[in-house]
């Protein structure tokens, strides 16, 4: 079993490391030719060389960019999950690893716990449960033709069980590491990748909810991750919910 793991994850590393050598050399050709073609008698003008390293660097930043969303696009095509932990959700398929759960007494419970509160959500998903808090009854996801039927009737059977009653909490944000997160929502959930060290989305919240994320979340970022929710939170860790199934 163990076996098996590291061989199937084997072309995988090779194809990171072959793609991060040709990103390096790319890069390293890069600076190689433009200071070549750099005229020689304006090298000593500070103004157009800072002017130029910006560029440089502006250049090399989208070359990285493309190059990790290619890698996480590898990942989700080998494994159906993202480096970070993150599903692979598309506008043609949202439904993976089991993101379409969804239990309206948790929410309820939620609503009890926290009453009028500001809540952000770390790793929201599809967003149920804040539309289940929030009350709100439809959403602008961006999705294929296909995707959109299943999404209507999967919406459809979950809001039909939600409360009529007036929403209990304050506001709510939903964030998510998925791929293209943000792009499929309509923007209803932010992309933030949770497992990232010192993780700051500009405020704080008086709760953070967090449900069936952190089973995800790689074990080296387990810190990070559980720092990231307590950062966020107006009154420190006792308002973090965390739930961890397995
Ligand atoms: C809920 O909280 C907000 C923000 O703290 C406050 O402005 C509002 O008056 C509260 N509403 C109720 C019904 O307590
Ligand atoms: C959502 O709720 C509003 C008002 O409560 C209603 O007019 C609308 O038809 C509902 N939309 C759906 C998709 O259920």
């Amino acid at each position: 079993m163990y076996q098996k793991r590291i061989i199937k994850s084997c072309p995988l590393k090779l194809l990171a490391v072959i793609t991060f050598m040709a990103l390096a050399y790319t890069a390293i050709s890069y600076i190689h030719q433009d200071s070549a073609a750099s005229p020689d008698d304006l090298e000593d003008d500070y103004a157009y060389s800072w002017q130029s390293s910006q560029e440089k660097i502006g250049v090399l930043e989208r070359r990285l960019t493309r190059a990790s969303k290619s890698l996480e696009r590898l990942w989700c095509a080998t494994r159906d999950v993202m480096s970070n932990g993150g599903f692979c959700v598309t506008a043609d398929r949202i439904y993976t690893g089991g993101n379409i759960i969804f239990e309206p007494e948790l929410c309820y419970f939620v609503e009890e716990l926290v009453g009028n509160a500001s809540v952000a959500d770390f790793g929201a998903g599809l967003g149920k449960y804040g539309m289940c808090l929030l009350r709100k009854n439809q959403t602008n996801f961006q999705l294929s033709e296909k995707q959109k039927k299943e999404y209507i009737a999967d919406m459809q059977a979950t809001l039909q069980s939600i409360k009529k009653t007036p929403k209990v909490v304050y506001s709510w944000h939903g964030f998510d590491g998925g791929i293209a997160i943000e792009e499929v929502s309509g923007g209803f959930i932010s992309h933030a990748d949770l497992s990232e060290e010192g993780l700051w989305l500009g405020r704080k919240w008086d709760w953070v909810m967090s449900i069936e994320v952190g089973e995800h979340i790689p074990r080296n970022s387990e810190d990070y991750f559980l720092d990231n929710l307590a950062r966020h939170a107006c009154q420190g860790i006792q308002r973090v919910l965390v739930s961890v199934t397995y």
